[in-house]
């Protein structure tokens, strides 16, 4: 078959398939409020749709337009974004809501290139919200996107190469029918998300079985090929309970690392695994606060992050020291939940201390 009829049958059918038999229901489906829109695509970056999803209500709930957001304590918004994961993300999502709130008159841009210009809004977010808002012809690509155009099409060309990149957004873009840009831009990525998946996607029940020449060559698994293959790195971080009168010695994360701006316990880090005398020992946690008494000692929790595995164990000690290093917070065992914490560290204080997060 022709290139040109490949790309009209593509079109034509994922668009019949979103009309006719695609399910998935989504508060922001149909949604015209740039905010929302905004919002629910930030949410989205590097989130699944069933996690992001409650997030999104939440902060709906909570800030119902980009003046309450822009309104709402740093704390306050990080709290509530907590165990999202890529916190800069939530950083970047406070300065544009106060930008847009205070500079725009609570406007948002009305162009792709001046939403380009929004911090944390790069060529996927724009794309999105230029369509689904303003009907702009700007064509989303992102892993979705590349998996079902990769298939489809049989491209071998490595996603994450220079040359794959252009490939891949012309394609996109020629594809995109621009008399319907949010239409189709929402018919790829739910086709992408529930039929064309990464792992058994449902070539079976495929509308697009037919054309698909990863299907028709038997290459469907070998297909998207990527280029890098990432180093995944080990950290391991012991945390130091350090308590005195049931309140905990906490930190604020100010470092250009991960979770950054949430909190934490005394941290002693190490690239392998130490045995808790090591720890004991060191001169780093001598300096801290120094230990009185061991009290116990966790198990190993791990969290996976995209480049890195994190272990971390809990060390339970009561401390020698009642002076304070600088930037370190005594608080009461039953405040800890006010605070927002990484995910690994709320899953230790949950289940030693029975303490939940507060809903939202
Ligand atoms: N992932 C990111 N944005 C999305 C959207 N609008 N619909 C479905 N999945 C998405
Ligand atoms: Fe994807 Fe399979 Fe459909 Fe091809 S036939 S587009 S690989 S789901």
């Amino acid at each position: 078959m022709k290139t040109p009829q490949l790309e009209i049958f593509f079109t034509a059918t994922l668009i019949k398939w979103h009309l006719q038999f695609n399910r998935r229901e989504m508060p922001w489906k149909g949604e015209k409020d740039p905010y929302k829109i905004w919002l629910s695509e930030i949410i989205l970056q590097q989130t699944r749709v069933e996690q992001g999803l409650q997030y999104y209500n939440r902060f709906i709930k909570n800030y119902p337009d980009v003046f309450a957001l822009a309104a709402a304590s740093d704390n306050e918004v990080f709290k509530l974004w907590e165990g999202l994961g890529y916190y800069n993300r939530c950083k970047n999502l406070l300065f544009t809501a106060r930008f847009v709130a205070s500079k725009l008159a609570g406007g948002f841009p009305q162009t792709f290139e001046a939403l380009l210009d929004l911090k944390g809004v790069g060529t996927y977010t724009a794309s999105a919200i230029a369509s689904f808002a303003y009907d702009l012809p700007y064509a989303v690509v992102d892993g979705n996107v590349n998996r079902v155009l990769a298939r489809y099409f049989g491209i071998a060309t490595a996603i994450d190469s220079n040359n794959g990149k252009q490939t891949f957004s012309a394609l996109a873009t020629r594809l995109l029918n621009p008399k319907q840009p949010a239409l189709y831009n929402q018919a790829i990525m739910d086709f992408g998300a529930t039929v064309c998946k990464p792992k058994l996607p449902l070539c079976e029940d495929c509308h697009l079985q037919e054309r698909c020449v990863a299907y028709s060559e038997g290459r469907v698994n070998e297909l998207p090929v990527k280029e890098k293959k990432i180093a995944k790195i080990h950290r391991w971080f012991y945390y130091i309970l350090a308590e005195k009168d049931e309140c905990f010695l906490v930190k604020k994360r100010t470092e250009k690392d991960i979770w950054q701006n949430l909190h934490e316990f005394l941290l002693i880090e190490a690239n392998h695994h130490l045995n808790t005398q090591e720890v004991l020992d060191s001169e780093t946690l001598k300096e801290l606060c120094g230990v009185h008494k061991l009290l116990s000692v966790s198990r190993v929790y791990k969290q996976q992050l995209t480049h890195q595995t994190i272990h971390a164990i809990f060390i339970h000690i009561r401390m020698k020291q009642s002076k304070l290093p600088a930037a370190v917070h005594l608080i009461p065992k039953d405040e800890l939940k006010k605070l927002a914490f990484p995910r690994l560290i709320n899953s230790f204080i949950e289940e030693s201390y029975g303490l939940k997060a507060l809903p939202g």
